[in-house]
């Protein structure tokens, strides 16, 4: 029998576990991880690239590919190890195949497709977005579709609606930057290590949020949409040209800008579809101030708050494996034939069959 014919057999049959090994190499984060029915997390293994790309001040894309696919044997066989597995306990597997970096994106779905053909399992390519979405399912198995979700990251921030597991709308969205790229960038301003985001919210907590409005009317505007460059251009302008500025006032000011208006944008979206579930995802949802906001913001409303746990905020193939679970539930999964795209659009995540 040819391999499709063996992956569809194995993708039908009826089972009460089912395992998935999720990959995931979009940018500068070689992970693998293994889930049990889109829940349960049975192991999570990642390696980091942080300390190769710091020099450079962001991801260098050539160095990125070339030690994913150093790494991705060791990042799979530790994965394996971790949940007590051998490969041939996987059901399935589920690969990050958008967006991202094409070529880290290829190292992952090389692998991904090499073992799958070895193992003649099912091959689930699975949109990025969607995975960090997912997320939440690992911590809340009890959450169900609809609900709004706003997905915050380096690459991204969008406010999405979730019909179902993989029927999304995007409501609304960054005209220019996403909100990390917006905190990096003034996290480098200040002199932070690279990725800023966490080290700007902690030098925020030694500052005032009130020091400096960056304010924007469209942030506050009933559009369902928002920008960042222009308060980006405001906090850097301000470093610029005053040398005794408090850089925790800025840190603290600029978070406050960056996340009221994700606070608001994201009730606005979900009032204007009558949702009362509210998520996050993204590497910006392991921010404190922002979960502790939104969650406030909910509470005052009547509306139910999930958030990730921390390790399944940022970039992790345990996301990618619970996404991937719910889309072999739908019979969403590929031959070898499918690309690594470094777009991808949710409405058109069904391309990739
Ligand atoms: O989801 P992610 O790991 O990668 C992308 O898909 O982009 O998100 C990385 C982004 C970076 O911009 C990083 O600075 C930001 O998430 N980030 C944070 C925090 N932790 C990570 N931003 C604010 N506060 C944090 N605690
Ligand atoms: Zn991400």
């Amino acid at each position: 029998m040819r391999y499709s014919e063996i992956a569809t057999q194995k993708a039908s049959q009826p089972k009460e576990k089912i395992r998935i090994l999720g990959i995931e190499t979009s940018c500068d984060d070689t992970s693998a991880a293994i889930v049990e029915n889109g829940t349960n997390t049975l192991s999570l293994v990642t390696s980091s690239q942080i300390l190769l790309h710091r020099e450079f001040g962001g991801v260098v894309p050539e160095i990125a590919s070339r030690n994913h696919t150093k790494n991705i044997g060791e990042v799979v066989n530790g994965a394996l190890e971790q949940a007590n597995l051998t490969k041939n306990d996987i059901d399935a597997i589920a690969v990050t195949a958008c967006p991202g970096l094409l070529g880290a994106l290829l190292a992952g779905v090389s692998f991904a497709k090499g073992l799958a053909y070895a193992l003649s399992v099912p091959i689930i390519a699975v949109n990025h977005i969607a995975g960090h979405i997912a997320a939440n399912y690992i911590t809340h198995s009890e959450l169900r579709p609809p609900f709004v979700c706003l997905v915050a990251s380096g690459g991204h921030s969008h406010i999405i609606l979730v019909r179902d597991y993989m029927n999304f709308e995007v409501l609304g969205g960054t005209c220019d930057d996403a909100a990390g790229e917006a905190l990096d960038k003034i996290a480098r301003e200040l002199g932070l290590p690279y990725p800023g985001g966490v080290y700007l919210e902690r030098l925020a907590a030694e500052g005032n949020e009130n020091a400096f409005g960056f304010k924007s009317q469209f942030n506050m505007s009933e559009s369902r949409n928002f920008s960042f460059s222009g308060i980006k251009t405001a906090a850097a302008n301000i470093l610029h040209s005053k040398a005794d500025v408090n850089k925790a006032d800025i840190a603290a000011s600029f978070q406050r800008a960056v996340v009221d208006t994700l606070v608001f944008k994201t009730i606005l979206c979900a009032q204007s579809v009558s949702s009362k579930q509210i998520a996050i995802a993204g590497g910006v949802s392991a921010n404190k101030t922002l979960r502790n906001k939104l969650k406030i913001a909910c509470e005052k409303l009547g509306m139910q708050f999930f958030c990730p746990d921390l390790k399944y905020c940022t970039d992790n193939a345990a996301m990618i494996a619970s996404a991937g679970y719910y889309m072999l539930q739908q019979d969403m999964y590929n031959d070898l034939s499918f690309d690594a795209r470094a777009t991808g659009d949710l409405s058109r995540l069904m391309d990739l069959v």
